[in-house]
């Protein structure tokens, strides 16, 4: 089978680390390049996470360290939710080196994607300043990058603000620029983080699962984002699972803005499903996901990092 060509940009992050764990085993995907940025916790921690990750996986896929702060607003992370260091609760081994670019990751970003033969699928699990920045800087890019399939924002309310999520709230303005791109784009929100749940059961089901089962288990017990016995939130598996299942969702095609300037709601991204903007669709809304199915797929999923 031909393997669809990715990039991973991400925040390693406890449910980055198992989003990136089924892209690198699954059979279907070719992942060129992860490309790092601040978000969960700063660039250098995310950039030694991605790379410890790499060795304890046995995997060898070039990495580049991309922004270590947002475009205008103040850096915030979300060491509450992931621990201190980013991923609490395992011990890794070192981080190998001799993955890491020179190259800055938007230089990486542009040079995979020219190279590439096929169209490149962009697959952001983090804040969007990376791929802002590469939009704007190398636009001839977008002529070969097949679509941005991410993790981010929410048809409803936010875990950041309000009305705001995360990976948006936390770089609004690259978020923005993102969504006018002309790429097109599948956003994979709150909407459907939020059902995506790893359950009590599963979690004891997972541990036995290998090496990388008892590393997502020992993870589990600190992560934040939602709990242990009430049902783990494994927000950035949902773009991966859209690449690997796309029948798990239910999707609308509509016009997505991000709000730059609320006085209480900016980061928040503005779906119009109902055209009260009266513009063109920009991207393609998971709006639901059977949570069942997500939860069988998952673990199916962490079986085969073998
Ligand atoms: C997103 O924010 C981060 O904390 C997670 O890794 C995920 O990408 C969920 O809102
Ligand atoms: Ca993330």
């Amino acid at each position: 089978m031909k393997k669809r060509p990715i990039i991973i940009d991400t925040d390693p992050g406890i449910d980055d680390a198992l989003a990136i764990a089924i892209a690198l085993f699954s059979e279907e995907l070719d992942v060129k390049l992860i490309t790092t940025v601040a978000g969960n916790v700063s660039l250098e921690n995310v950039t030694l996470n991605t790379l410890r990750l790499l060795n304890f996986f046995g995997k060898d896929v070039p990495v580049a360290k991309g922004a270590e702060k947002p475009l205008i607003v103040e850096f915030v992370d979300a060491s509450n939710v992931h621990g201190k260091t980013g991923m609490e609760g395992y011990d890794f081994p070192e981080p190998k080196e001799e993955l890491l670019l020179s190259e800055h990751a938007v230089n990486a970003m542009r040079r995979v994607i020219m190279e590439s033969e096929e169209p490149i699928t962009l697959v952001p699990i983090a804040t969007l300043t990376n791929i802002a920045l590469l939009f704007a800087m190398y636009p001839e890019v977008k002529s070969n990058i097949k679509e941005i399939v991410m993790m981010g924002g929410s048809a409803a309310r936010g875990n950041k603000g309000v009305m705001s999520e995360f990976n948006i709230a936390t770089d609004p303005e690259a978020a923005q620029m993102v969504f006018q791109s002309g790429v097109p784009i599948v956003m994979a929100g709150l909407d459907v983080g939020l059902k995506a749940l790893v359950m009590p059961e599963d979690s004891e089901e997972i541990k036995q699962m290998g090496k990388v089962g008892d590393m997502a288990y020992h993870l589990f017990k600190k992560y934040r984002g939602g709990s242990f016995s009430t049902g783990l939130k494994m927000y950035d598996s949902c773009a991966i699972a859209y690449l690997l299942c796309p029948e798990l969702y239910n999707v609308e095609e509509t016009y997505v803005g991000v709000e730059l300037r609320g006085t209480m709601t900016t980061g928040c991204t503005v779906v119009d499903l109902r055209g009260y903007l009266k513009r063109e669709p920009n991207a393609k809304v998971c709006m639901d996901i059977d949570g069942k199915k997500f939860r069988e797929w998952f673990k199916e999923s962490i079986a085969k990092c073998i």
